[in-house]
Formats: structure tokens, sequence, C-alpha cells
């Protein structure tokens, strides 16, 4: 390939008549810098036998032990590294370079810093109420802020920091899954809640629960579904057909997230039998069935007398005293 020579002397003019951008600032970081982290702004210049003055948002830098600066003997420029780097660094950042003739201010550079949010990971809630229930996703704390997605059933909320939703516990869910998602500068989180219809894994449908009449049964149900979405609890007695019972009288229902008891007071033996308790959440409900086994004081412990055979025991040994008394009496006044 042969050169031209008016090409050659061209480039040449070109690149040593470029316009020097004279005094440049660069970073090593592009866009955000993590707190805690260390960042470098590099400045040269084209100024010979030049010094350096660093200025943030227009003043000079503060004193601190984080700012290093070093200038380079053999070529014209300057090196700030900051480390480590806190929130209040934050700002525009420019470089003053000078000699004994010329001075020169450097474009500016933002220096962004990023924090992460609070928790290193994004975190899922619900809170369940009478009505409804209180779903969250929270992730708040960072700078920026994180954006925060919310799914369930269907529906997505989005927001910054945390987003919350109420849902009314009057429809139908159809995914009760709750999916919170973060992300903050390309860092991702993410939780999830799965929601089910009330359950006992301990609870036994055939256990019978054994009393005597007059006694004051408390028949319990407790759940164990992690996520239960507030259950309501409702109770029958099945004779045979449900019927409901109520707090009132004999009967006193008591219940709470994850528990709901019956207490009969003085029970007889018509309400011996199967008794139902149902929970019932957004999600679906469940049937539990607990069996109410009420004896007679007759018919209860073999070796136990029953009432009637006490009376009569009673009315016999006081009898007994009665006629000794008597004869006693009669005795005593024939001697006198
Ligand atoms: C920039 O350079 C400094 C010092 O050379 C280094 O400690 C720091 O990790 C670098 N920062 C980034 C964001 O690369
Ligand atoms: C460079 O600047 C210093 C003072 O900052 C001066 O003493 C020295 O003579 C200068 N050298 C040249 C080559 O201009
Ligand atoms: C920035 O904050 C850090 C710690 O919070 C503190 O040590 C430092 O002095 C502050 N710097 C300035 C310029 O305010
Ligand atoms: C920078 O140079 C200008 C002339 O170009 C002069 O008026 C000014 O005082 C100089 N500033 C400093 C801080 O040396
Ligand atoms: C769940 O989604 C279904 C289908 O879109 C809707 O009919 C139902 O009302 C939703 N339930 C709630 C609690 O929003």
């Amino acid at each position: 390939m042969e050169l031209i020579p008016g090409f050659c002397i061209c480039v040449l003019l070109s690149l040593t008549l470029a316009p020097a951008s004279a005094t440049e600032l660069t970073s090593n970081a592009t866009g955000w810098v993590w707190e805690g982290g260390a960042v470098s702004l590099y400045c040269s210049t084209q100024l010979t036998n030049a010094s350096f003055i660093w200025h943030v948002d227009g003043d000079l830098l503060p004193g601190g032990d984080q700012y290093h600066i070093f200038v380079d003997p053999l070529g014209p420029n300057s090196t700030l590294t900051i480390s480590p780097v806190f929130r209040n660094n934050t700002g525009s950042y420019t470089c003053f370079a000078y000699n004994s003739t010329l001075n020169e201010t450097s474009n500016a550079l933002n220096l962004s810093v990023a924090k992460p949010p609070s928790n290193p990971s994004i975190y899922c809630r619900s809170d369940g109420y009478t009505e409804q229930v209180l779903l969250g996703c929270f992730w708040a704390g960072g700078q920026p802020s994180a954006d925060v997605k919310l799914s369930f059933n269907g529906t997505v909320k989005e927001g910054k920091d945390e987003v919350t939703w109420t849902v009314s516990l009057d429809y139908e869910v159809r995914q009760p899954e709750l999916v919170c998602q973060g992300d903050q500068l390309g860092k991702t989180s993410e939780c999830k809640i799965v929601f089910e219809r009330p359950l006992s894994s301990s609870h036994n449908n055939n256990a019978v629960t054994s009393v005597t009449e007059g006694e004051n049964p408390k028949l319990i149900v407790t759940l164990n579904t992690p996520n239960s979405l507030n259950p309501t609890f409702s109770w029958f007695h099945l004779n045979p057909d449900p019927v409901a019972i109520t707090s009132g009288g004999k009967f006193k229902v008591e219940s709470g997230d994850s528990q709901s008891s019956l207490l009969i007071s003085n029970v007889a033996q018509s309400e011996n039998g199967t008794y139902e308790c149902r929970a019932r959440n957004i999600i679906g409900s469940t049937t539990f069935k607990l069996n109410l086994e009420v004896k007679s004081q007759e018919s209860s412990g073999s070796s136990r007398l029953s009432r009637g055979a006490i009376a009569g025991i009673v009315i016999g040994v006081v009898a007994g005293v009665a006629l000794i008394v008597v004869v006693g009496y009669f005795l005593v006044k024939k001697v006198f």
C-alpha cells in the first residue's frame, strides 16, 4: 500500500490541532457507586506544569480522611479517590488545573451514592382483619428506592420501597399466593406467601370426648395453617341436622386466629352426639367433627353409688339412729 503524503500531513495536523479538550474529568464508576465502596476521579490536563484544585458543588473539598489526592509527577494529572464513599459525597465534582499563565476548569462529573435497602431481602406480609386482609411487600431504606411489585390473585401493584393492598374477604381468590418482587439497581429479591384454607394436622374427627352429665366439657379445634388468612369459625350440633350454636345460655364459643372452643356448662344427656366446627377463610373452608359422649350419672362408674342409693342409705342410717334414741329414752324412763 502506498502512502499519500498529503493524507499523512492532514492526519498529523488534525491530531495536533485537535481542540485539546484541555482539562478532562473522568471516573472509574459509571452510574451509581455503593456506599462504603470507593471511587476514583481522574483529572488530566493539557496545561504544562499544572497544579490542581478539586471542587464539589462549586466549593473546595471538605477536609476528611476519606479523600485521597494523588498528583502524578510524570504526567499532568491528578487522581481523587474517595474511600469509603458516604451518602454525603453525592455531588457535582470538578477539577481546576492551573499554571503560572493559564487555568482551566474541567467538565463536571456527578457522583451518585447508592445504598441498599435496610434488609438484604424483600419482606412479604399479610395481616388478617375481620373482613379484609392487608397484603404488603416491604423493601425500604434503599437509595435510590427499590422498585417493588406485589402480585396477588392475578393483580399486580407496583411502587417504590413498599406496596400494600387491602383485599376484601368477600371475594373468591383464584391464586392464593402473595408474591413480592424487588429490584434496586438490578439487584433483585423475591418472597412468597402461599395461603391455604384453614387446616389442622392434629385434629382427629373420630376422637370421642367422654363426660358425665353435669360436667362442663370444652371442645377445641386448633388450626396449624401457617397462613390461614384470618379464619372465622362456626359451631353446629348434628341432631342429626346441623343446628347452629352461638354463645349464650349453656354455650360459650371463643375464637381466635388459630383456635376456637365450645364450652358447654352443666352438660345434659340430650347434648350427647357429634358437633361440627367449620373454619372458613377466603381460600375455602374445613369442617372438623367433635364427638361428645355424655354418660348419665347412674351408669357412670360401677363402683360408685348412685344418688338414689346414697339417699336410701342416709335415710336408713337416720331412721336407725332415731330408733336407738327412742328405745334409749324408754329404757331410761323405765329405770327412773
Ligand atoms: C475505583 O478505583 C478505586 C481505586 O483504584 C477502587 O478502590 C474502586 O473499587 C474503583 N471503583 C469502582 C466503582 O470500580
Ligand atoms: C513549574 O511550577 C513550579 C511552581 O509551581 C515552578 O517552580 C517551576 O519552575 C515550573 N516549571 C516550569 C518548567 O515551568
Ligand atoms: C459524611 O458522613 C460521614 C459518616 O456519616 C462522616 O464521617 C463525614 O465526616 C461526612 N462528610 C461530610 C463532608 O459531611
Ligand atoms: C484564571 O485565568 C483567568 C484569565 O484567563 C484569570 O482572570 C483568573 O484570575 C485565573 N484564576 C485563577 C484562580 O488563577
Ligand atoms: C380474584 O380474581 C378473580 C378473577 O379475576 C376475581 O373474580 C375475584 O374477585 C378476585 N378476588 C379478590 C379477593 O380480589
